[in-house]
Formats: structure tokens, sequence, C-alpha cells
């Protein structure tokens, strides 16, 4: 069964990225059927996963890090990072998570306390509603933390050039370049020997935060004179598209649809969204839609539908003009309201979680409360 109706008009643009050294996933795609994103070749790459699938395999421990950048709402392209850590978290993996605020303030200007409030509010509680078990993660602010994870940054400096830089991320402004030493001792530091010591460690991120990965492992394998850490893992998923089409994207209000966004103005989002039906319903029943260009066939693909056998139900029905976009829609933001109803359900304890097991850890690892 071809599940992936993406690969066809996508692997072109996904494939070129495998030139520079990262991998397919899809010898593990079978392997971890519990995993909607990986079954279904959403996480389409990898760099050294290897060293995680034996991890999990021997229940052996390993470190799965992430950072979030607290700036805009938590939506449905953020909810895929947070699926990943909350299901990385139940085959054993010992969770750290990085709030990068100091990099929202530097590339995007949102003052510290801002960010404080969306991490929290937005993000950890979204993450902790998502199944995320807080008391067995580690989080830590960019701005307020332990020295060590600030020598290792500084330390990393040492390591690269700035034409290196400049190869990587094009122009260069004091803010970027703290932004990616923050993000380097993020993904590390938590080999060092006062936290976890040397262990693989994956780092689940969409396709773009690839370069950040690349200059992670150089670094880290040129500091062996000082430091000795195992060389981060990575897996890629490919992007959510925005409902408009083109990129999902917190800066455009229209572009996606938040985690606590009001059932009501989701349902509006779904029914004016880009689909891949024709001009007329007359020319769709004879010819079918095309679900391979509708941001619907991909909520229901990446989000609502769990079950493969449905969901090539709903790619026939589609295909064949069995059903018509209105009424697809329409069954599409009624899966929505539940799912946004549940959730938000349990948006209201998770707050209170988010804030108190952050303020005990801020006042545990280093940071004030
Ligand atoms: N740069 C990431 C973003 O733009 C956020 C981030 C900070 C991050 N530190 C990280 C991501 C470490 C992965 C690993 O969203
Ligand atoms: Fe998309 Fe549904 Fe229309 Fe097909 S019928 S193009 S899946 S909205």
């Amino acid at each position: 069964m071809e599940l992936d109706p993406w690969k066809i008009s996508d692997i072109s643009n996904y494939e070129q990225l495998f030139n520079f050294g990262m991998r397919s996933f899809s010898p593990f795609h079978s392997h971890y059927s519990d995993n909607r994103y990986m079954r279904r070749g959403i996480i389409f790459g990898h760099r050294d996963f290897e060293k995680i699938d034996r991890a999990i395999s021997r229940k052996e421990p390993f470190i799965m890090m992430t950072g979030l950048m607290p700036s805009g709402r938590f939506h449905f392209g953020h909810k895929m990072v947070a699926d990943e850590i909350v299901w990385f978290q139940g085959k054993g993996a010992r969770v750290y998570i990085a709030i990068a605020d100091i990099e929202s303030y530097l590339m995007r200007g949102v003052p510290l306390d801002i960010a404080k409030k969306i991490a929290l509010e937005e993000y950890i509680a979204n993450y902790i509603a998502l199944g995320l078990d807080p008391e067995r993660s580690h989080f830590w602010f960019q701005s307020s933390y332990r020295p060590e994870y600030y020598r290792l940054s500084d330390m990393a400096a040492q390591e690269i050039t700035l034409n290196e830089l400049r190869a990587i991320y094009g122009d260069l402004t004091p803010s970027k370049i703290i932004s990616v030493l923050k993000q380097v001792s993020d993904i590390l530091h938590a080999q060092l020997p006062e936290l976890e010591g040397k262990l693989p460690t994956v780092v689940p991120v969409g396709a773009d935060q690839d370069p950040h990965i690349r200059l992670t492992r150089d670094i880290a394998s040129r500091l062996s004179r000082t430091y000795d850490f195992e060389l981060p893992s990575a897996t890629f998923h490919r992007f959510m598209e925005g409902l408009q089409g083109g990129k999902m994207s917190s800066s455009d209000q229209k572009s996606y649809i938040a985690l606590t966004e009001s059932p009501e103005s989701a349902k509006k989002k779904v029914m004016s969204a880009k689909t891949g039906g024709r001009e007329t319903a007359d020319e769709q029943r004879r010819l079918g839609g095309v679900p391979e260009q509708c941001v619907v066939y991909k909520l229901y693909y990446y989000h609502l539908v769990d079950d493969d056998r449905e969901m090539e139900r709903i790619y026939n029905e589609c295909k064949t003009g069995a059903i018509l976009c209105g009424e697809c829609k329409r069954r599409c933001a009624s899966m929505l309201e539940d799912f946004l109803q549940n959730h938000q359900e349990k948006m209201r304890a998770a707050r209170d979680t988010a804030k108190q097991v952050i303020s005990e850890q801020r006042s545990e690892f280093g940071g004030e409360k």
C-alpha cells in the first residue's frame, strides 16, 4: 500500500538533502509502526539513527533533546515535535528541553519575561497535555542556567571560523552567532559528566534545522581534546503545510490552527483551507480530487486519523470523486473539534503543572525562580 502521497511530488526536494549526509529514514519505517510519523514517512530522514535504534532495542540509556523558541502560539506544526518527544520518552529517552528565550530575544525581539510566559503557557503546557511527563523531563532557560552550559558554549567558539559560519548561515550578526553557539551547547551539554555523561542523543527536528545539526556534529568532534561526546543523531520530518498553502508559520494567523484555538474558529479555517478540489462539483465527481495537493488531507494524514485503513478510505473517496470537498471539510472540522475540546480540557491542569515544574527545576538547575 502506497500511503504517502507526497513521495512523488516532494521526493526530489527532500532527496537533495540526502547529499549532505542526511540519510533516508525508510529502513526504520516499518520497524516503528507504533509511530504515525515514522510509519507514514513524515519523518523521512535521519543522521546516525542506528545508535538510537540500538539503544531502544537493547533498552540502554539515551538522550532525546530539543529546543523551543517561544514566539507566537503553539500550532499543529509544533505538535509534530511534541508528539515525537512524547514518543521518545515512552521508549525510555532521558528528555532534555531547551527554552530558547535568548534566541527568541536576539532573533525575534521577544522580551525575556514574555518569552517565559509563552514558553510555559503555550509550549510546555501543550507538551504536557499531549502526554509529556514533566517530572521525568529536564527543562532550562538559555538565559539562566548552570555554568558548565555556558562554558561549553564559549569553548565551542574556538572550533569554528567565521567563514564556516558564513557558508552555513549566510549573512552573520552577533545575535546569530550567539544563538548558534547556545544551540550547540543545548544539544551537547546533557552529555557532560555533571549530567548524563557520554550517551547517544537524538534531536527530532524539521528538515530546515539540519545546518545546526551538521555544525554541532562538527564541533562535537573537534572538541574532543577537551570533551568526550557521542556525535548527536537526528530525525528530520516534513513540514506541515500552511492552511492556505505555503508555510505554516506563527507569524501568519491564517496559516495555522493553534491547539488553544476555539473550535469555531478552527472550523472556519478548515472550511476556507486550500484543497485539491476541482473547479466544479461536476468535474470533481468525474475526475476526483487531488489529495496530494490538499491541506485538509494533510490534517487527516499528519494529525487526525491514526488508522491506516481509514486513511486509505479517505484517500480513495477523494480520488474517485465519491466525496466533495464541502462534505470532506465538514468531517475534518468535526474531528478537529473533538480533538481540540479534548485537548483543551487537559490544558487547564497542564498550565498549572507547567508553572510548578519549571519553578522547581529553575531553582534546582541554577536559574533564579
Ligand atoms: N533554533 C530552534 C528553533 O528555531 C530552537 C532550538 C534552540 C533548538 N535550541 C535547540 C532546536 C536545540 C533543537 C535543538 O526553533
Ligand atoms: Fe481534499 Fe477532501 Fe477535497 Fe479531497 S475531497 S481534495 S481530501 S478536501
